[in-house]
């Protein structure tokens, strides 16, 4: 039976994850920061006698990381799969997010990540396992007044880039999955920036923030992201990124949708600047080519455009990211 431990477990995704592996063969240690908060999950798991344990871990917090992980492996003698799903929503203008609250979503979106990454990868290292990061749609693209939580996402799929290619050579696999919004409290629990009244970013916020929630509401539901975390570790062919959920495949429309007149800019000459040491240029195809883009939006904004803008940088960046 393959072990897994999830950070997160009390809510959302992490919650939905734990009970779907558990129910389809995995033993799961379902990791807590307060075990009281996964109560229902517990209870779930007693009731149907599924291989499910609660255990208490705060990714903010060293030794609860490594006490953590120390008790799945002394109580199931291996651990094959360690899934990072713990994380804080953030919202505000870069402008007026102070260095306190970057260091709070750091502390748990990244080194929270990082560090129960690192005491898993011994373990992981022995079974040949596996890494799920639940990153987002925002570890790829940017909207406004994301630019903490999105940086956080990015910063972890930087580290699980390298990450992937330094333990390729044991069998250990790392996979990034990329939710677009999911029907969760995530939204809802978010930390933000408070804005007075008279902020030049007022008016901003409030015309962002009815859109955001309109389109949270069109979210996915989180046995989707559950579904695409079974697959990364079932499935061997599965991508480094997956994305999950409509709005994530076509990244750059919830972007829109959610962002309206901010929408997504992409600085396509940027995007289509060689990689530095790169023997040959990248060539986009000529549907993604930036003069025919450049003509299309010169034309107008149509969705068509919007999406093919967005996606050719997608595209690119991906590439540029391999490249680097
Ligand atoms: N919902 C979305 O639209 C969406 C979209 C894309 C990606 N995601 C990602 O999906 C993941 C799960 O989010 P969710 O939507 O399921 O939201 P959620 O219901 O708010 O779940 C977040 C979980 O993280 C836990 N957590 C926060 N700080 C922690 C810490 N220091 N140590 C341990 N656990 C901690 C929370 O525990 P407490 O109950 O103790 O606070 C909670 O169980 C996150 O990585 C998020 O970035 C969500």
């Amino acid at each position: 039976m393959q072990v897994v431990l999830i950070s997160g477990t009390s809510s959302g995704i992490g919650r939905e994850t734990a009970d779907y592996l558990a129910k389809r063969g995995f033993r799961v240690f379902a990791g807590a920061r307060q075990p009281a908060r996964a109560a229902v999950l517990a209870e779930t798991g007693r009731r149907l006698g599924l291989p499910l344990e609660v255990v208490p871990l705060d990714v903010d917090d060293p030794e609860s990381v490594a006490r953590a992980v120390e008790r799945v492996v002394s109580r199931a003698g291996r651990l094959d799969a360690v899934i990072n799903n713990a994380a804080v929503g953030f919202f505000g203008p870069v402008e007026l997010t102070t260095d306190d609250q970057i260091r709070r979503i750091f502390e748990t979106n990244v080194l929270g990540a990082w560090r129960l990454t690192r005491a898993a990868l011994p373990y992981l290292r022995r079974t040949a396992g596996t890494v799920v990061q639940i990153s987002s749609v925002q570890g790829r693209l940017v909207a406004p007044f994301a630019g903490l939580y999105a940086a956080s996402k990015w910063a972890l799929e930087a580290f699980s880039e390298a990450l992937r290619a330094e333990v390729k050579p044991f069998g250990v696999r790392v996979v990034v999955i990329e939710p677009g919004f999911v029907l969760t409290p995530f939204l809802r629990r978010r930390q933000s920036v408070q804005i007075a009244p008279d902020s030049p970013y007022a008016a901003e916020e409030a015309a962002l923030l009815p859109r955001i929630e309109r389109a949270a509401e069109g979210g996915a539901p989180p046995s989707t992201v559950a579904a695409a975390v079974y697959r990364a570790l079932t499935d061997p062919r599965v991508p480094f990124r997956m994305p999950v959920g409509p709005d994530a495949r076509l990244s750059p429309v919830p972007a829109q949708a959610v962002a309206g007149r901010h929408r997504l800019r992409c600085d396509r000459s940027a995007a289509h600047r060689p990689p530095q040491g790169a023997r040959t240029a990248p060539r986009p195809t000529s549907r993604h080519h930036p003069r025919r883009l450049a003509a299309q939006s010169a034309a107008g904004p149509s969705t068509r455009t919007r999406w093919a803008t967005g996606h050719a940088a997608q595209s690119l960046s991906r590439h540029h990211r391999r490249w680097r």
